[in-house]
């Protein structure tokens, strides 16, 4: 109220001083016309008489003179005529303006006798009045004055109008403004914060709407940007305080970011984690003048982030981004997540030539496709090869750069860029604890023996005290290719090598993701939620197409990941069931990825053409069997469509694991959609409510498309059901949490002269 009452008065001040000024100078420039205007009437009018009343005077009319003066004396606003002699004295006058002038009649001025015209503005009591001379000749050569009389009073009643009009004018200036201000304060204002207080206060009792109408003018943008935050921050806590509660309950053995700090706290006890992998989590780019950030599109960055966040730990990456230069500190160094800083990153430096042989060269054209059996053939090139080596050196100082007097520290290093990384931080620190995780599939040994530096991999890795894969499979090619390669002792039982005195474990972990339960989407027993039906509709309104079913698809455009292959199936399926014609339309979300590399821009084509050639069989003029969205979606922007489509297709033609699918079971919520998914990925041996198909096989996949969406309702629940049981159970953090816990476990090497125990 004192804030409306502020505004209000100052406001009105200031239109009060405004009207003042501006009356003033009205009231100045009206009377100046006014008075202006009187004077040339007078003038006019005492000029006109002057030449009727000359011949009268020389005749001595002055009988005739008199009717003259009283005939003209009544015009308007004129008071009277008179005539004065030579003395200056009166002689005749019109009747009613002697009694009028009283005894207030002014002298006139001596330049009318001297043949000048004069006037002047004078008073008879409250009146005012005016009078203009002019010289009269009459017949003896003596000089006699004529003068009009007006009454002037009016200019002051016009000026008094123009300040009454002027006042009224404030008054209700006054009165629209305070109406305004006060509504203006309480719709901008006070209904915004009452509304941002009421949802607070409903939060904290538990009761609060999940995505209230908040404010969104400029003016509140950062309080409600930080309250959203806060209310996040609040919700996530009150969840995992819930979840730890049913699980005290339960027993249960779900895993939270909470009960993995507690558990890594007690796991690691001093020492401190640190993550190494190429892809950093968050870029910073250029926009124009600003700086933005991007979080990359890779399974391995949404798998790391959760557990940094919940560990406090470092993580070391490459600095990709054109702005990354400008975000880090004298050590390189920063905390992100940008909006609410959780954990340190560190940018290691590339140049564009170490970025161009290491990163596409040796690690995507070389090792990628030779692990993918996707049937590219992988290209070795000996720069390649030293640009890897010395960018894995370069790595290795800044780790010992890192965990320099860290007492016991662990280093996670991640995936295929990094083979050699394990053995040369353990030539130098031999007390760290070192585990690898590859991310990516591990080929049986003769696809990966047409390697050139076959052996120099492998020793890199065994460097490493634990070596993950995802599956159980990639740990038998593993030691499988080290039988082949390298002498060494291998524990069949133990799934461990001993090399030169150093043991490395080999052991599958299945990656995840971060599983979290969304009330807002919660299945409600029947059907689909009205939620979701408009979410369906803004989706469909979006993209351009209205159809009754909804496919995604969601990837880098990577050749691994069976695209082609996929947009193949769903024209079989149109050919098959011709009656989804105009029903059924799948979207392909595909970031570019990788692009320098010409197989990927092959990809993109090939992608693109056959998107095209399918839709321009089928489309009609407000539909298309497929929407390729080419082009890096976040994580908030793919949710969505997970949500509303009733199938996902994961077709890959080899892959670790794939996120996708996991991340579209944990999506759904609703327990609604179905999965299809590739058996080439090691998803498929943990989800086995998916439908599993082989993406080569084109007529597997059409079936299992109609079947997807023509399933019983009930079936497709339960389906679902179960997956999201599998997901929820093993997510992100038991992933970490047995990660942690197997390398916790290992004994690392004593300094030189101390005898080893046995492993
Ligand atoms: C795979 C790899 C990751 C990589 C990601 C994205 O998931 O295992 O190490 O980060 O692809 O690829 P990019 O080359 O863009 O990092």
């Amino acid at each position: 109220m004192r804030l409306s009452f502020r505004l209000i008065l100052s406001l009105i001040f200031a239109v009060t001083i405004v009207s003042v000024l501006f009356a003033l100078y009205q009231v100045q420039a009206d009377r100046r016309a006014r008075r202006n205007d009187l004077e040339k009437r007078a003038q006019l009018m005492a000029e006109s008489l002057q030449e009727t009343v000359q011949p009268l005077l020389a005749k001595g009319a002055h009988g005739n003179l008199q009717r003259l003066l009283d005939r003209f004396g009544n015009r308007e606003r004129m008071e009277g005529v008179a005539i004065f002699n030579p003395e200056g004295h009166p002689v005749l006058m019109t009747s009613n303006l002697a009694a009028r002038l009283d005894s207030h009649l002014p002298a006139l001025n001596k330049t009318v006798f001297q043949g000048n015209g004069w006037g002047q503005f004078f008073s008879v009591g409250q009146t005012k009045m005016h009078l203009y001379a002019v010289p009269i000749h009459s017949g003896d050569s003596t000089t006699w004055a004529l003068a009009v009389f007006h009454d002037a009073s009016y200019i002051d009643a016009q000026n008094s109008k123009i300040w009454r009009d002027a006042f009224k004018n404030v008054l209700v200036q006054m009165l629209l403004i305070s109406t305004i201000t006060l509504l203006i304060v309480r719709w901008t204002m006070e209904r915004p914060i009452k509304r941002l207080a009421q949802w607070l206060q409903d939060l904290r009792a538990g009761s609060a709407e999940p995505h209230p109408d908040l404010p969104s003018s400029d003016v509140f943008k950062p309080l409600t940007l930080e309250v959203t935050h806060l209310a996040d921050s609040l919700k996530i806590a009150r969840a995992s305080a819930e979840e730890e509660a049913r699980l005290r309950e339960t027993a249960n053995s779900l895993w939270t970011a909470e009960r993995l700090r507690v558990y890594q706290q007690e796991a690691l006890e001093e020492s401190r984690l640190f993550v190494v992998s190429n892809r950093e989590p968050y870029e910073h780019v250029f926009r124009g003048s600003s700086i933005e950030t991007v979080v990359p599109a890779s399974g391995l960055v949404t798998a790391m982030e959760p557990i940094l966040r919940a560990c406090d730990g470092t993580w070391i990456a490459s600095g990709a981004g054109d702005a990354d230069h400008e975000t880090v500190d004298a050590h390189d160094r920063l905390r992100v997540p940008p909006e609410e800083p959780q954990y340190t990153l560190r940018r290691v430096w590339l140049t564009r030539e170490e970025e161009e042989r290491y990163y596409y060269g040796f690690a995507n054209e070389g090792i990628w496709p030779l692990c993918h059996i996707a049937h590219t053939r992988p290209v070795f090139r000996v720069e390649d090869w030293e640009a890897y080596q010395e960018v894995n050196r370069k790595f290795a100082r800044a780790v010992l750069d890192e965990v320099a007097g860290q007492d016991h520290p662990i280093v996670l290093v991640q995936d295929y860029h990094f083979a050699l990384l394990p053995k040369l931080i353990k030539e130098q620190r031999p007390d760290v604890r070192v585990a690898i995780f590859w991310h990516i599939p591990w080929p049986n040994p003769e696809a990966f023996g047409i390697c050139p530096w076959q052996r120099e991999l492998l020793e890199g890795l065994l460097g490493a005290d634990l070596i993950g894969f995802h599956i159980q499979s990639h740990c038998n090619n593993f030691l499988e290719t080290i039988d082949r390669t390298l002498e060494s002792r291998i524990e069949w039982e133990r799934f461990a090598v001993n090399r030169g005195g150093h043991n490395t474990v080999v052991r599958p972990f299945p990656i995840s993701v971060d599983f979290k339960e969304d009330p807002l989407f919660h299945a409600n027993g029947s059907g689909e939620s009205e939620l979701l039906r408009q979410e369906r509709y803004r989706l469909q309104k979006q993209l351009g197409v209205q159809a009754d079913y909804l496919g995604i698809g969601v990837d880098r455009l990577d050749y691994t990941k069976g695209i082609p292959e996929r947009f193949r199936g769903i024209e079989r399926f149109l050919d098959r069931y011709p009656s989804y014609i105009g029903r059924f339309t799948f979207v392909q979300i595909g970031a570019p990825s990788r692009t320098h590399i010409g197989r990927y821009q092959d990809l993109i084509h090939e992608v693109e053409g056959e998107a095209d050639r399918i839709n321009h069989r089928f489309e009609t003029k407000h539909w298309k069997p497929i929407v390729f969205l080419k082009r890096h979606h976040n994580h908030e922007e793919i949710e969505p469509f997970y949500r509303v489509s009733d199938l996902c297709l994961v077709t890959s033609l080899h892959d670790g694991m794939n996120l996708v699918a996991k991340e579209y079971v944990a999506s759904r919520n609703d327990e609604g959609g179905a999965l299809i998914l590739s058996l080439f990925t090691g998803a498929s041996r943990e989800l086995l409510d998916a439908l599993i198909v082989n993406p080569y096989d084109t007529e597997q996949l059409a079936e299992a498309i109609h079947y997807a969406l023509d399933m019983d309702p009930r079936q497709r629940r339960e389906r679902m059901r179960r997956m999201r049981r599998v997901v929820k159970q093993h997510n992100i953090y038991r992933w970490a949490a047995n990660l942690i816990g197997a390398v916790s476990e290992i004994r690392v090497e004593q300094p030189q002269g101390v005898k080893c125990q046995p492993a």
